[in-house]
């Protein structure tokens, strides 16, 4: 390949040093203030091809309101990229930047990379498995899956069937480490926050049936979370779950879904978390 020619530089004289003026003595450095990062969160916003017009309050809220916004999965309704269409168009009017993972509804319809490409662009970023930093605060996230909690989680055992559904959460809990690792060796200095759309821990889908809790999220999951120093991990899926719970070494978990927080009596359907 021919070479670009470089630019020519002249070399500077090396100006001495200006004394500057004298520190008073008496004055101690005063820390200087660093304003928090104000995250705003949300899961399981389900937007319909009828839900034209109906979310850009909210994205103008969260746009005054806050710093970043995380979506925590199920975007769409019924996984179709048509209700993804709406949701970018409705997303004009957030001026923040957004950090969003994929829900199960938003697969339903094997549609999911038509529904990412879609709201894709400068300053909204889909996590699975890597991880962004937005104004010196570290996200990491993947969809999650289920399997269930503690001591009656699903094990790799039996048919082959049983050990693929075991797998993908084992998978996802991988994925989960590999971007929260990417930010302690690239930005060591961030503070983490994690972003799911399953539940990492029973805390926070209490309230749903029990019978389905192995459905509604994973403790695997967790333990990325408490290896990584997490700071706080955001999730839904669960929508009558618990708004907040903390996991074994006390990383604090919040699920933001919709209809719990509306439940809750939030103005706007968004839970604000400052860093
Ligand atoms: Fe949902
Ligand atoms: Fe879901």
């Amino acid at each position: 390949m021919e070479q670009q020619p470089q630019p020519h530089v002249t070399p500077q004289p090396v100006q001495p040093l200006q004394p500057t003026a004298p520190q008073s003595a008496d004055l101690p450095a005063l820390p200087a203030q660093v304003k928090p990062v104000r995250i705003a969160a949300v899961g399981d916003i389900h937007v319909r091809e009828t839900d034209k017009g109906k979310w850009v309050d909210f994205f103008k809220a969260a746009s005054d309101q806050a710093d970043v916004l995380l979506l925590c999965g199920d975007l769409t309704d019924h996984g179709y990229a048509k209700e993804a269409e709406v949701l970018a168009e409705e997303m004009r009017a957030c001026t923040i930047p957004v950090v969003c993972v994929l829900g199960n509804h938003d697969h339903d319809k094997d549609e999911h990379e038509q529904i990412r490409s879609c709201l894709l662009r400068d300053n909204v970023h889909f996590l699975d498995g890597d991880a962004v930093v937005i104004k010196n605060v570290g996200f990491a996230g993947v969809k999650g899956f289920g399997g269930g909690f503690d001591k009656y989680m699903l094990s790799m055992f039996g048919e082959v069937s049983n050990k693929a559904f075991v797998q993908e959460a084992v998978d996802e809990a991988l994925k989960l480490e590999a971007g929260l690792s990417r930010l302690d060796t690239e930005h060591p200095e961030v503070k983490k926050i994690a972003l799911l759309h399953y539940a990492p821990i029973k805390a926070t889908v209490e309230g749903e049936p029990e019978a389905i809790h192995p459905f509604l999220g994973c403790s695997r999951l967790a333990e990325p979370l408490n290896r990584q120093n997490v700071l706080a991990c955001f999730h839904g899926h669960a929508h009558i779950g618990t708004l907040e719970g903390e996991t074994s070494k006390g990383v604090k978990v919040f699920n933001v879904a919709k209809p719990i927080l509306q439940k809750a009596g939030f103005a706007m359907p968004f839970f604000l978390f400052d860093v």
